[in-house]
Parts: structure tokens; sequence; C-alpha cells
């Protein structure tokens, strides 16, 4: 039978991450895969959940299994972390593991649901989106996203794209922090998109994987409040991997807004998924990110290291711009600054990434993504000064 198996295409992201620790070169530069890094290359473990850990340690005592959907904590601090208070008789929600566990169970909710239904996507968006889409054998459809001259948004293709969306199709948007090419959209543009969207009789379907790590942790969910506010249903997947740096802990959320008659039926559809892919959804990250979020000394330690690493990324945006229009005599690469998340798209060729990685040592994601947080003093004008060499 396994004979029958081919291999399957790399990820483009997960590829390098080996290609980089093979690489005996000293000097070499890491900038792909999403993972926060301080100055020294470290991925921290946060002080508050160090802190969790130990006290769990000393009262835990048992193992035994959750519910099927997480512990209701868990579900109920994350709902009030996204979208405030309110939202106890609409808000369906299940933990997953991590956000991709959550996209996973969204998108098989919508397949479940409307079988149907298609699921747009931004151009360029994050490549496991449209790789799950297509495994499950969904409908999918792209809406223009991002414009590579300006390395901003191309909001007019997105609008004229968006107004293409049937009825009870459902639109994946990056609540914030736009994973690969950092640019956003702004409050009237979002506005805009939830104008049309609603017109459309779309399911908005948000993705949330960096909030605290673009504008502040209550700016970065002001977007998928709006949404929420608005709609009569919305999906949201969040990630606790980034903000609280629990990436291989496997922590995250679905929440399935809908009408307080439904509720009940969608959390035990969304309990189901569960059953039927892994029964119960890892539970130690999340009981971490409860204690953070419940306890007020823990949660503002969390928060106030959260907002040191977003300060880190700003401070690294801002000298690699800087460094940039240095080397290269030009303020194209500006855009940097301006950009918000963990990510850039730089707008180089495949060939020039190529060029970077042999000759240079510095690994990015083929479309020219660059992790920021990649980055440290030292390292922003070695990247400043190949960029300027490479591409001009
Ligand atoms: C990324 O985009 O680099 C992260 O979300 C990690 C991943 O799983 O791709």
């Amino acid at each position: 039978m396994l004979e029958t198996l081919k291999p399957q295409p790399a990820d483009k992201i997960l590829t390098l991450i080996q290609m980089q620790k093979d690489d005996p070169r000293d000097g070499k530069i890491d900038l792909g895969v999403g993972v926060y890094k301080d100055a020294t290359g470290l991925t921290p473990v946060m002080r508050a959940v160090k802190a969790a850990e130990k006290r769990l340690w000393e009262v835990e005592v048992t193992k035994t299994y959750t519910g099927l959907a997480g512990e209701p904590a868990f579900n109920a601090a994350m709902v009030g972390m996204i979208l405030g208070d309110g939202y106890a008789d609409r808000a369906a929600s299940v933990a997953t593991p991590g956000g991709t566990g959550a996209i996973r169970q969204a998108l098989e909710l919508i397949r479940m649901a409307s079988p149907q239904a298609r699921v747009w996507l931004s151009n360029p968006t994050w490549p496991n989106h449209p790789s799950i889409i297509k495994y499950l054998g969904m409908g999918m459809a792209e809406y223009r996203y991002f414009d590579a001259d300006t390395r901003g948004i191309d909001f007019e293709g997105l609008m004229a794209d968006l107004a293409g969306v049937a009825a009870g199709d459902a639109v994946l948007l990056h609540g914030c922090c736009h994973n690969p090419t950092g640019a956003n959209l702004d409050a009237g543009q979002w506005a805009q998109v939830a104008d049309l969207l609603a017109s459309r009789g779309a399911i908005p379907f948000m993705d949330l994987a960096y909030q605290g790590f673009g504008d502040g942790l209550e700016e970065d969910a002001a977007a998928t409040r709006m949404i929420a506010a608005r709609f009569p249903e919305v999906l949201i997947a969040a990630s606790c991997s980034k903000n609280f740096g629990i990436y291989r802990e496997r922590t995250g959320v679905l929440i399935a807004l809908t009408s307080p008659d439904r509720k009940a039926t969608v959390q035990g559809n969304l309990a189901f998924l569960n059953r039927q892919n892994y029964s119960f959804p890892p539970d130690h990250g999340a009981r971490l990110v409860t204690m953070i979020l419940e306890d007020d000394a823990l949660r503002a330690d969390w928060q106030a290291e959260l907002e040191e690493v977003r300060q880190n990324m700003l401070t690294l945006r801002q000298a690699l711009a800087d460094e940039l229009r240095r080397a290269t005599n030009s303020d194209r690469y500006d855009f940097i600054a301006h950009h918000r998340g963990m990510f850039s798209r730089l707008g180089l060729t495949e060939a020039q990434v190529e060029v970077l990685r042999v000759d240079h040592g510095i690994y990015m994601v083929s479309d020219s993504r660059i992790n920021i947080a990649g980055l440290n003093a030292r390292t922003v004008p070695i990247l400043a000064a190949a960029i300027a060499k490479v591409a001009g």
C-alpha cells in the first residue's frame, strides 16, 4: 500500500530551518521561520510562562482528560482577550493544537456546514492556508492584497476582487500583522471591507496569530472586534504561539460567533470535530495561558514583556529602514518602518534571495519575506549592505 505514496512538496518556510542549520558559516543570518528571537538569537521562555509553569507544577494533582473543547476557563479567557466582554452568549469555542489546528478545524466546520462554500485568501498569504484548503478538497479563490511597487496594500484590487464573493463564501482575513507582507489595512479600509463583505453575505474568517506584535495587544484586536460586532457569523482562529512564546506547546483557540439560539449546536459540532481529529486538545500551554490571563500580576508581567518584544521589533524596523536609506541612497525601503508585525516582504526576486543565501549566508523565504526579529543591532547593517549589493 505505502508504495503508492508520492513525495509531498516541501514546505518552503520549514525547509529553511534545516538549510540554515546545515550551513556551517559563522556569520549566517536566519530571517526565515516566524519565531521571535532576542538580540542573542534565543527564543526565550517568557517570564510569566516560567512563573506559571512553576506554580502549575506545585498545584497540579492530575493529568486526566479535560473536556473535548478544552478547559472552559481557557476558552473564556481567550474570547475575553480577543473580543473583550459581551460575547458569552454568541461565542462557541474550542481549544486547538496551535493556530494551525484552529484554522484546520474552522475549515472543516465550513466544509461540514456548507460544502460548496469557497474560501477566499489574500494574495499572498501564509502558504499553509491554501495547502490545507487544497488538502481538504475545498473551493478556493484569491483576492489581490499587496502592491509589489509600493509594498503597501493594493486596496483597489482587493475591493474589486472581493466584490466577486458569493453569499456564504468565507473570506480569510489576517486580523493584524499580515503574513507574509507586513502590510496592513488601516481602520478606514477595514470598515470598507466590512461593508463590502456584509453586502455580499460573506462569512469573515479571522486569522489572529500575532496579536500584540503589531500596534499593541488591544490595537491588534480592533479589526477582529469591529467585524465581530457587525456580522452575525464570524470564525476566529487564534494562536498563542507567538504572543506567549509557547510555540511547541501547540496552543490555540477556534471561536465561532453565531446567534445565541444556535450556539449549543455549533459548540457541539466543534467538540465533535475535535473528537474526530485528535480527541482532546493539548492542555499544558492552554493552562499556562489561562493562569496568566486570570492572575493580575502574571498578566501585567506578560503584557510588559510582550510590549518589550513589540518595541524591539519596531526599533529593528526603523534601524533597517534607516540603514537601507544610507546603503541605497534612496527611500525605497522606507516601507519596512511602516509595516507591522514580524514580517516584511522586501520585493526581491527569487534569484536575488538565492544570491543572499549562497553568497552572504542570509536566509529568508523565497518570496523575500524576512522575519524582522531574526535581526539585531550588529546584523542590520550587514543585511542592508547585502541587499544594496544584490538589489541596488
Ligand atoms: C511562519 O509563517 O513562519 C510561522 O507561522 C511558522 C509556520 O508554521 O510557518
